[in-house]
């Protein structure tokens, strides 16, 4: 799915599935399946904490390693929390923030979302900003109000080269885990809005550049026609991203030429 401008980027997000010993052979199985070619295309898993170190070793090479969540302080009195000087020391490439899982039910705010995006970005950890909207708010038709909000609240007071380096992962609330997937249709016309805001705030070099994500119930079945539209540059998978073949499938797909 050649993007020209973007690499795609296929990235699972396991959530707290999976242990790490069953995380070994997922990969080594993974390894087995991956596409010969995987020019312009980038493979993820983003693993538990626990399983980071385990992913990070050279051995995984051919599928970068991700996290899930990252502490807003450098360092320090704060206890069950990670640094992203850490995850970088344990190879980390990725990281997913403002998941609407943590917003929701851990109480993450804007500002903190903000400030954990500047710490993954000062440790060159690429940041997977998850942005979305919930059913009520695509009812009331508040969509791209609501996630230009989130999108320009994470980027606040960050360069034009800054930007550059952020993936923006748009994730519907009502999608996740649902079975319900956005239409190709949906999907595609809010990742081609979060790119028009990105081409009026920082320009249109710029706005090429960011991969932007669709994320809720994407599967094997589905992935074709998502990421065949011209302004969805990959995806983050949940479900479907604990089962190797379907997984592997997903992959393939979003590294076809
Ligand atoms: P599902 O693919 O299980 O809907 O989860 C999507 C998601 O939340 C990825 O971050």
């Amino acid at each position: 799915m050649n993007k020209k401008y973007r690499r795609v980027i296929i990235a699972g997000n396991w959530k707290m599935n999976m242990l790490p010993s069953q995380a070994k052979g997922f990969v080594e199985e993974l390894k087995k399946l991956l596409p010969q070619a995987m020019r312009g295309c980038t493979a993820v898993l983003c693993v538990p904490a626990t399983h980071i170190s385990a992913m990070g070793s050279q051995r995984f090479r051919r599928i970068s390693v991700g996290a899930q969540n990252v502490s807003e302080y450098d360092m320090g009195a704060h206890t069950g929390e990670i640094s992203a000087e850490m995850l970088k020391d344990a190879d980390v490439q990725y990281c997913i923030i403002g998941h609407s899982e943590r917003r929701q039910f851990n109480g993450e705010t804007d500002e903190q979302i903000r400030l954990k995006l500047r710490r993954l970005l000062d440790a060159g950890i690429t940041p997977i900003l998850c942005v979305g909207e919930s059913l009520q708010q695509r009812e009331l038709g508040l969509t791209m109000e609501h996630i230009s909000y989130q999108v320009k609240a994470a980027l606040a007071s960050l360069s034009e080269e800054q930007v550059r380096e952020v993936v923006i992962a748009y994730e519907p609330i009502w999608a996740i885990g649902t079975g319900v997937t956005a239409s190709a249709g949906q999907a595609q016309e809010v990742c081609f809005n979060i790119r028009e805001l990105l081409r009026k705030d920082y320009g249109a070099l710029i706005s090429r550049k960011v991969s932007i994500l669709y994320g809720g119930s994407m599967n094997a079945k589905n992935c074709r026609e998502l990421l065949s539209q011209p302004d969805i540059d990959g995806g983050l998978i949940g479900g479907a991203s604990l089962k190797v073949s379907d997984f592997a499938s997903i992959i393939a797909v979003g590294c076809e030429e």
